[in-house]
């Protein structure tokens, strides 16, 4: 028996949970369940992260306090984590006085170590990373590479945090560490960051006021991230809290996007404060559609509460464990969910429970009968029970490991096994036999058995499921008001004489009707969502499809890629007289746009000049012609003026 301390990011609260939160926090409370399971002091700890330039802005875009926006979106995640069965021991909120408390007290230990210091920052930043970038490490056309949006020049007086200092420490223990920083290929990213040279880290900001003030200096408020990654031990109720013995926690679980702050700031503020470092850190994989990453500027984000609605929560916790191995990205498919729901849910487990109690029901009195006497003596009976222990310890293995998908495909092992033991005894051929009813008894009692055995294995991921399968085997009472906290020890053990109950089937087949019937429902934007927690949010620049007058949020506008142009074509269309088909210069590329000003400009007046083009704009077929882009120009229907620029400027070059 161990500690456990296991942690997800704390989410920003600019955005409703969707299925990419979703995925680490199940996750998480998967690996926390299973510990809990071995008898480990578990600590399972989610939250959100309020403060920063972000949520202070899309606040002022939906005209409220950043703390109301902050508490309506917290809602929605408390919600969703109630249905999604997650069972978090606390709830951190960075604008609780017991969070600012700790963040005043780290930063304070920072200081006392001469870690800080007062400096000038002038760099480029990105907003929604709320992090600033080098002009190398910026995307294509010089954007923050995460967001793929423009990145502002910010400078400002600011206190930096001695990183550099750090630099060979960090190295070292990464080197002596192997699981401090995984999966490997992560490890080796961070190393070779580290070792292209840690710089000072801006740890203050002046140009707005929503967050922690600095100890001391109120001007400034603590770079977000600093006050964000102290949640991990402001939840312990800080250094000397009751809670700091499950401190260093056992697991970071985060998603790879913010793999450098917490393998490299997090350490390196610990070591400044001389605390002990995590564990491991962690970093799943994105979930993609249809190769995108899903977020919410993006507006391609799956809402988990639906699902989970449609299918039941488990149906949707054993997918997403199950669908990619953790530490690579998936993309998400609808059809592979049905696909899975049906073929490995519906009908490897339900079916294996079903046809058990079936049977049970006829052959043996409805009530589980006694196990042989020797439980090894038939070789087949040897071989489930070997089976058994081989997939119990894959599982516990791979669980303890972090690898829960390979977990459910070790028990998934186990229910085929156990089909296929029912298929080769083949009970309802020897119940005919009267001598033989004895060895149906047990028979009947090992695939009981088997089933007590996947309940156990199942329940971190499945826990409704895993209680309905034990409901069923006539262990309900035995569970009755607890959850399941235990794991398969010996074989056998399903007592004899418990009533077996009848139960619905345990995953219902999802057949071509309801399939075409939930796609239709889970894919079309305008869904009304049933489940999702608090009702509607008002006002919230919360980024779902609009068509409200409200004005865009600034993140909405910084979605369209504004450019200099430079006309190099200009020709009319054919049969078009307002419409001109122009060849435009991005720099690296060149567009062809059909363009609305025949009859402001002719050709000729257009070949050379430099506009302002919509870059991102989706292609479409104007009068059959290819369009890809839009020039800006000035005028309503009928243009007046083109768009210009007042000194010369590169093709290419990003106008915001
Ligand atoms: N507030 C910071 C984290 C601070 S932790 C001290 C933050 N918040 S976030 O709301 O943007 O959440 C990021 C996390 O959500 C990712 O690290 C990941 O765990 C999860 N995911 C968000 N989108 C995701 C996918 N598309 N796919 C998988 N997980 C993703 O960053």
């Amino acid at each position: 028996m161990g500690s456990f301390y296991v942690t997800t990011p704390i989410y920003y609260v600019n955005d409703i949970p969707h299925l990419g939160h979703a995925y680490t926090t199940i996750v998480a409370d998967v690996l926390a369940r299973y510990h809990r399971a071995q008898g480990d002091a578990v600590f399972f700890l989610t939250g959100t992260d309020e403060h920063g330039q972000k949520i202070e802005r899309a606040a002022q875009a939906s005209k409220i306090q950043p703390i109301e926006l902050a508490n309506q979106v917290v809602a929605r995640f408390r919600q969703t984590w109630v249905n999604l069965e997650i069972h978090n021991d606390d709830f951190i909120r960075t604008t609780e006085p017991r969070h600012r408390e700790v963040v005043h007290a780290l930063w304070r230990r920072m200081q006392q170590a001469g870690d800080i210091y007062l400096g000038e920052y002038d760099g480029l930043y990105c907003v929604s990373c709320e992090e600033y970038y080098t002009e190398g490490q910026l995307a294509e056309g010089g954007l923050c590479p995460i967001h793929n949006t423009a990145v502002e020049h910010l400078k400002q007086p600011s206190y930096f945090f001695r990183m550099s200092r750090y630099q060979d420490r960090l190295l070292e223990h990464i080197q002596q560490h192997p699981e401090f920083v995984r999966p490997e290929m992560r490890k080796n990213e961070i190393v070779s960051f580290i070792q292209s040279g840690l710089r000072d880290l801006s740890i203050s900001r002046t140009t707005f006021k929503w967050g922690i003030p600095v100890p001391d200096d109120p001007d400034h408020v603590i770079y977000v991230w600093v006050d964000a990654l102290t949640n991990y031990i402001s939840a312990l109720g800080g250094l000397e809290g009751k809670r700091f013995d499950f401190w260093p926690a056992q697991v970071h679980l985060i998603g790879k996007d913010i793999l450098r702050h917490h393998a490299v700031y997090w350490p390196t503020m610990l070591m400044s404060a001389n605390l002990p470092l995590p564990r491991t850190v962690f970093a799943h994989g994105w979930w993609t559609i249809n190769g995108q990453k899903m977020s919410k500027s993006l507006r391609n984000a799956v809402e988990p509460n639906m699902i989970a609605a449609d299918l039941g929560v488990d149906a949707l916790r054993y997918f997403v464990t199950r669908e990619t191995p953790l530490g690579n990205d998936g993309d998400f498919s609808h059809e592979a969910l049905l696909h899975r729901v049906n073929s490995e849910l519906a009908n490897d487990l339900g079916n294996l429970l079903n046809r058990s109690v079936a049977m049970a029901r006829m052959y043996t009195d409805n009530v589980v009968p006694p196990f042989a006497q020797d439980l090894e003596a038939d070789p087949a009976d040897a071989e489930l029970i070997a089976l058994a222990l081989r997939c119990r310890d894959a599982a516990a293995s791979n669980y303890e490991n972090i690898a829960p998908s390979r977990a459910l495909e070790a028990i998934w092992e186990l229910v085929r096994g156990a089909n296929k033991y029912i298929d080769t005894t083949a009970p309802y051929k020897m119940i005919k036999q009267p001598e033989l009813h004895r060895r149906v008894q047990e028979v009947v009692a090992n695939f009981l058995e088997s089933l007590r055995w996947i309940s156990l294995l199942v329940a971190p991921v499945m826990p409704n499921k895993a209680m309905e399968i034990r409901r069923q085997i006539g262990l309900g009472q035995a569970d009755a008001g607890g959850q399941l906290q235990s794991w398969p020890d010996r074989w056998g053990e399903l007592p004899a004489g418990l009533d077996l109950r009848e139960g619905q089937p345990l995953f219902p087949r999802i057949d071509k009707d309801r399939k075409a019937e939930l796609l239709q429902r889970w894919t079309s934007p305008a869904s009304p969502n049933p489940d999702a927690a608090g009702g509607e949010i008002k006002n919230m620049n919360v980024e779902q499809p609009t068509d409200s007058d409200d004005g865009v949020t600034f993140e909405e506008f910084s979605r369209i890629d504004l450019r200099v142009a430079q006309i190099v074509e200009a020709a009319p269309v054919e049969g078009a007289d307002r419409l001109l088909l122009l060849k435009v210069s991005l720099g690296q590329e060149q567009r062809q746009v059909v363009a609305g000003i025949a009859q402001a400009y002719t050709p000729e007046q257009l070949v050379g000049r430099k506009v302002i083009f919509v870059a991102n704009l989706k292609p479409a077929k104007i009068r059959g012609v290819l369009s890809e882009g839009m020039i800006l120009a000035a005028g309503g229907k009928k243009v007046v003026a083109l768009s210009a620029l007042d000194c010369d400027v590169e093709p290419g070059t990003v106008v915001r």
